[in-house]
């Protein structure tokens, strides 16, 4: 079946800013991630369904160095400073994937940055 797509611009952020002045994001902006450790962004998504499903995160990373984030679900680590590496510009944006276990109904999804650099910029997550 196909995925849902979840915009970033729509979850609960925090130290962090929605922001749309560089092209090539989905629906309506970005979120910019404040720079420090523990910036996080909050998605509620819904599973018809308990079982693994393929996470999927979009996002752009401008810079020369890695911005890893913590991936969690439920209050849970589903991945440790998963790697969201530079894709060349800002306006670069890619996807990374991950699998993540869900129960059926609704759903925590947490990303969290785990440096100093802060998280990427977030585009949407979709699952
Ligand atoms: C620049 C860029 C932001 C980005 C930031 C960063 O300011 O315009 O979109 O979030 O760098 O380094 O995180
Ligand atoms: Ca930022
Ligand atoms: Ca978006």
């Amino acid at each position: 079946a196909p995925g849902s797509e979840y915009q970033a611009e729509d979850a609960t952020i925090a130290q962090g800013v929605v922001e749309s002045d560089h092209a090539g994001f989905t629906g309506t902006g970005f979120v910019n991630l404040d720079n420090v450790p523990g910036s996080s962004v909050e998605f509620t998504v819904n599973s018809a369904t308990a079982g693994t499903k393929t996470l999927t995160i979009r996002f752009a990373n401008g810079t020369t160095a890695g911005r890893p984030m913590d991936v969690l679900v439920n209050g849970t680590l589903a991945a440790g400073g998963k790697p969201f590496d530079p894709t060349g510009a800002w306006t670069a944006w890619t996807e990374t994937s991950a699998p993540v276990t869900l129960q059926a109904g609704a759903n925590t999804v947490r990303l969290v940055s785990t440096t100093a650099n802060g998280g990427p910029n977030l585009d949407r997550i979709s699952l």
